[in-house]
């Protein structure tokens, strides 16, 4: 349905993006995660079609979006940052002026109206000025003038951005209903979000993608493999051997004690869930087990690594950069 392929905006001397290729299916709702700065926005403007990329190429719904934008807007709404509300118009007039420009027919343009309200929670706003609504209500009319022409695709950037916790629950719930019969790309620099709504997540950094996956393989709730914590009490030296006889366990460490217990991480491989057997095998053993669970990385975690390791891999190319400059001298 999307496709980015070798993606790559400049501003002047000034990278946003940089060799971004993904693709995502039909029906399926991708997240598009990163932190400020991190060209989200660069990327959506360019699927889009609202400015062309420097480099590489773009595929929606079937048109490439430098030749055919015209047919690309047809079949894609796009909720902007920023969305151009006209502030001075009612709910309904914008929406009636959107649907006009997006070539709604004008026979359908009244049940639109209707359908798309509803979906975005405001039946009760048309006869109201733009300017008089919340925050809130500004970004569901920005919603309701994305989805007016009925698109295939919706292209979100930061959909929840200034809305309260309540108002951010409703525009979730409003997403994941959208999901299936439409397919959707929503940045968002907030984690839980994507794990949430999201069936994949990219993560993208200084214009770079860094990951691509789903939420649970992300954050190692995977099929895989998983990695266990346990609570150990008596003399725990052996486990490491007793433990490695599975063949579905792939590592053991253990960790201080304290309070004569200790913590022992346990990395598994593959889909089989082995905790009653290593429990089993603590206890023949003679140990005592307090506590045994899977232990999931929070996304947060996740983020953090993936996108120090880029940093630390950066400052080492410059060190090593500096030291050759150094040694020409
Ligand atoms: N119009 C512009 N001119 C120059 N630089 C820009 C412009 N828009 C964005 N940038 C820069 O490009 C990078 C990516 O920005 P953006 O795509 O807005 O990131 P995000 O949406 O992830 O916060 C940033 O470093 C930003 O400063
Ligand atoms: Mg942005």
């Amino acid at each position: 349905m999307i496709r980015a392929e070798h993606l790559t905006k400049r501003y002047g001397w000034h990278t946003a993006i940089e060799d971004v290729s993904f693709q995502v299916e039909k029906g399926e709702v991708l997240g598009f995660l990163g932190p400020n700065g991190a060209g989200k926005t660069t990327t959506m403007r360019i699927l889009a079609g609202f400015f062309p990329a420097s480099e590489g190429r773009a595929v929606v719904a079937g048109f490439d979006v430098f030749e055919q934008p015209l047919e690309v807007k047809r079949r894609v709404g796009y909720l902007p940052e920023n969305p151009p509300l006209y502030e001075a118009m009612t709910v309904d007039a914008y929406l009636r002026f959107v649907a006009s420009i997006k070539g709604v027919n004008r026979a359908a343009v009244g049940s639109r109206l209707l359908e798309v309200k509803a979906r975005c929670g405001l039946e009760e706003e048309g006869q109201r000025l733009i300017k008089h609504l919340s925050k809130g209500y500004k970004q569901r009319v920005g919603l309701a003038q994305a989805l007016i022409h009925k698109p295939e695709i919706l292209i979100l950037d930061e959909p929840t951005i200034g809305l309260d916790p309540r108002q951010i629950i409703e525009v979730r719930e409003l997403i994941k209903g959208l999901a299936g019969d439409h397919t959707v790309i929503l940045s968002t620099h907030i984690l839980p979000e994507v794990s949430m709504t999201c069936q994949r997540v990219i993560i993208i950094n200084k214009g770079k993608i860094v990951a691509v996956d789903t939420p649970e393989n992300l954050t190692g709730q995977s099929a895989s493999g998983a990695m266990l914590e346990l609570e150990v009490g008596g003399a725990v030296e052996n486990l490491d051997a007793l433990l490695r006889e599975f063949p579905q366990v792939r590592s053991v460490s253990l960790g201080e004690p304290q309070n004569a217990h200790r913590t022992v991480l346990v990395e598994t491989e593959g889909e089989e869930d082995v905790r009653h057997l290593i429990a089993q095998k603590v206890i023949e053993s003679g140990l005592e087990l307090y506590q045994l669970k899977k232990k999931s990385v929070s996304l947060e975690e996740v983020f953090v690594q993936l996108t120090t390791e880029e940093e630390k891999e950066e400052e080492e190319e410059k060190e090593e950069k500096g030291e050759k400059e150094e040694g020409e001298e």
